[in-house]
């Protein structure tokens, strides 16, 4: 070391150098092989299928194996998304996963995904429930300016099936399984428009993990040194879950989507410079075929503009539901390349984000 006196205060950083401009590159999915029906559903909630259709929309959800992880779902939903993209996992900058229901709280499971995707970029989870995709798009786009990373991919899984109440009135028929995912890179124009997001924490115990890790004291043992974190759990004895169920205040919820979420939906129109009328697609969280329709009519979306009804035979996703309906939308040729399209995402915490895209 020098031993000379260095003036101090004179150090100067080298700003990262960004895109001046980001956009989707491509979007992908994974739905699991096993199809429910509502008729699977009905008998331990004394329900009917037409109930939950008249209530929800949904006739059926997919149900992932009971070895198959979030990580696995990841995987395939991520391997889509490169190949629609064109892009290399190599070129990744880094890897977000948004989920509320990988089993570990430590580690992420966004690293394990990219060591399967052999990179060794960037990868961090993020827990912001429904609206979770939505928020690693926001998160994405400022990445790719801001030079930290010059392609992104954004991963929304669940595996709800693992922390539902099959006995639960209010919630059994809800939630389903899968993964969607979207590349981000840089563009020579806006693909990204502004993102309206924000938080109602007043409201946070309107849908909850039912138990906090601490009080679930269901193991028979300590875990296995080294268990496989990309393996499936072991059942526990004794209940036909292996982990805490999410609760939900329906009517609760409902109302506050209803009511909140158009003019957050509408922010993001006039923020991105646009009018309704400019629209392409209209791709809203996949929670309840009655909120889709309430803020059609209160955002006035012209009758022609392609809605996203993936919620009837995909169920309520959570952090998949946004990309899982825009690939299903993009693979049945509903939307427009080049086009634009209204996501918004919405659900616990409660937390929201909305941004107008253009469809790759
Ligand atoms: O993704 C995160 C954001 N989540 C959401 O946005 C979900 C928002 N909430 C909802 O989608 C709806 O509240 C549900 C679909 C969960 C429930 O629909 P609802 O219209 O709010 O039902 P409710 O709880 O007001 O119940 C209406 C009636 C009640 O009977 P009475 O009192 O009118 O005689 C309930 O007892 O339906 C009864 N009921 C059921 N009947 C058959 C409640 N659950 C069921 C059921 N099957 N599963």
């Amino acid at each position: 070391m020098s031993n000379r006196p260095r003036p101090k205060g004179t150090g100067k950083l080298v700003q990262a150098d960004g895109a001046r401009h980001a956009r989707i590159w491509g979007v992908g999915g994974y739905r699991p092989e096993r199809v429910v029906p509502n008729s699977e559903i009905v008998e331990r909630i004394d329900s009917s299928d037409e109930w939950i259709r008249e209530r929800s929309g949904i006739v059926s959800r997919r149900i992932a194996a009971p070895g198959e992880t979030v990580v696995d779902m990841s995987e395939a939903a991520a391997r889509d998304a490169l190949r629609a993209a064109g892009i290399d996992a190599s070129q990744l900058g880094a890897i977000m996963i948004a989920t509320v229901t990988h089993p570990y709280q430590t580690p992420a499971a966004a690293p394990i995904l990219a060591n399967r995707l052999g990179s060794t970029c960037a990868a961090f989870d993020i827990s912001a429930a429904c609206a979770g995709y939505c928020y690693g798009i926001s998160l994405a786009n400022d990445m790719v300016r801001g030079g930290s990373a010059e392609y992104v991919l954004v991963v929304g899984v669940e595996k709800l099936s693992d922390f539902t109440d099959y006995d639960d009135r209010g919630s059994a028929f809800i939630f389903g399984d899968g993964a969607g995912a979207a590349v981000v890179g840089p563009s020579d124009s806006p693909g990204i428009g502004p993102t309206i997001w924000g938080s109602d924490g007043e409201k946070w115990q309107t849908i909850s993990q039912r138990e906090p890790w601490t009080q679930f004291h269901t193991w028979d043992g300590p875990a296995p040194a080294g268990a496989a974190i990309d393996q499936a759990p072991a059942a526990v004895s004794g209940i036909d879950r292996d982990w805490p169920a999410i609760g939900m205040a329906g009517q609760s919820v409902f109302r506050w989507a209803v009511w909140g979420m158009a003019p957050v939906a509408q922010q993001a129109i006039e923020k991105a410079g646009i009018t309704i009328d400019d629209l392409d697609a209209f791709i809203p969280h996949q929670a309840n075929m009655r909120i889709i329709d309430a803020m059609i009519k209160q955002l006035k979306l012209p009758a022609d503009i392609p809605v996203a009804r993936d919620i009837a035979e995909t169920a309520n996703t959570s952090a998949a539901s946004v990309p899982l309906a825009t690939e299903r939308m993009l693979r049945q040729h509903e939307i427009p390349s080049g086009g634009l399209a209204l996501q918004i995402g919405f659900g616990a915490g409660l937390v929201y984000a909305a941004q107008v895209i253009v469809i790759p």
